[in-house]
């Protein structure tokens, strides 16, 4: 790890403008340069480019999962040598989750590291991916196998850039938020649900950036004692045993479901076996899926595919030895993160989700 937590590392900002020349102003980089990615280079740069009269040099990269690969940090760190960067020179990286754990991975193994900062410009980059220090790059078609743990210098959070974001990104955002708020925080948990159900087809926003600070300050409350996740830290994957899984299983199936998105069916599955392992309250669980189903849609699995959502929930890198290890709940804002669970749970509470989507009108 490259330097030591600080809070104080991440600005909510609403003058993005103004805090990030006079943070530019304050510390002397010797060079500044940008990575980016296609979409943001033309909806996002633009909304900060009048900060930059130093002649910045500005490297795209192509927004999809599949280019965050080794070939493209190749590519990032040639960019970076061909301009002459040196040990002094600073990364800015403005994108999603993509641009930021990519250009974090380049920076953290330039020249021995490099400092850089992070401006997010998604809700899932925002809340999580942009904070916390985890960087990376997938490897071998395997997500984030190769990465480095290094916090960035200063991590700009503005809800500005959201104004472009489709409805299926800033959902896919707002399950990390949803899962932030269930281990942790009740009462956020129904203000987002209030948000969802009042203001967001009015695209607030700004109203949206003090729920967008809490949902920070929850994931730093998990990261900041335990960065590299030997404990408290694995509260986070909170819907992710059952996610990643169900993420995965319909990418085979060539149908794409956002990562957030299939963290919400991974939650309503990991609630159900909250139940059975801890006697979650079974009111609040049902009350609770119907607000996602409502939120994010139906969502059917069949029965006979349960084996292959299984196959990848062992394969998931979490795991210790053979057990399937996953998050549960003791009641909403209380998480245990030590779960060992096993098929038969597994498949019943696949079958709790299909029937759930279908019971719900
Ligand atoms: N490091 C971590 O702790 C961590 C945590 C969660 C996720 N991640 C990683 O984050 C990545 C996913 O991030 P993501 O969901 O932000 O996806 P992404 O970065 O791929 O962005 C999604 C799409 O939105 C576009 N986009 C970005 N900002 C926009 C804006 N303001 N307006 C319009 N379009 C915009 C992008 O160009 C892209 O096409 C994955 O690679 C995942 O592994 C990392």
């Amino acid at each position: 790890m490259n330097k030591d937590f600080n809070q104080n590392d991440i600005t909510h900002t609403e003058d993005i403008i103004s805090d990030l020349k006079e943070y530019l102003t304050k510390y002397t980089f010797e060079q500044i340069y940008i990575l980016t990615d296609k979409n943001c280079k033309n909806l996002c740069f633009p909304v900060i480019s009048k900060v930059f009269n130093r002649n910045e040099k500005i490297f795209t990269i192509i927004s999809e999962e599949k280019y965050k690969n080794i070939e493209t940090v190749t590519k990032i760190w040639n960019f970076l040598i061909k301009k002459q960067a040196d040990r002094n020179s600073l990364l800015i990286n403005i994108g999603g989750g993509m641009v930021t754990d990519i250009g974090g991975f380049a920076a953290s193994t330039f020249k021995r590291g490099i400092s850089f900062i992070n401006i997010p410009t998604t809700l899932l980059a925002q809340i999580d991916a942009s904070v916390g220090g985890k960087t990376g790059i997938n490897f071998q078609g395997l997500k984030n196998q190769i990465g480095t743990i290094t916090l960035p210098e200063k991590v700009f959070i503005s809800s500005i850039f959201l104004k472009t974001l489709d409805t299926e990104e800033f959902l896919s955002g707002f399950g990390e938020m949803l899962k932030h708020a269930l281990i942790f925080d009740k009462s956020h948990y129904y203000e987002l649900i209030n948000f969802i159900n009042t203001d967001f087809s009015e695209k607030k926003y700004q109203k949206f950036n003090t729920l967008i600070k809490k949902s920070v300050n929850i994931k730093l409350h998990f990261v900041k004692n335990d960065i590299t996740e030997t404990g408290l830290r694995k509260t986070l994957n909170f819907g992710h045993t059952f996610g990643h899984a169900i993420e995965s299983y319909f990418l085979k199936k060539r149908k794409i479901m956002r990562h957030g998105t299939a963290v919400v069916y991974g939650i309503i599955c990991e609630l159900w076996l909250s139940v059975k392992y801890h006697n979650f309250n079974k009111n609040y669980i049902e009350e609770i899926s119907k607000d996602l189903i409502n939120i994010y849609g139906k969502v059917n699995i069949p029965e006979k595919d349960f084996s292959n959502i299984y196959l990848l929930m062992k394969h998931d890198k979490k795991n210790t030895g053979k057990n399937i290890q996953t998050v549960l709940l003791k009641d909403i804002g209380l998480a245990e993160y030590h779960n060992i669970i096993n098929k038969n749970d597994i498949f019943e509470s696949l079958r709790k989700l299909n029937l759930l989507s279908k019971e719900i009108k």
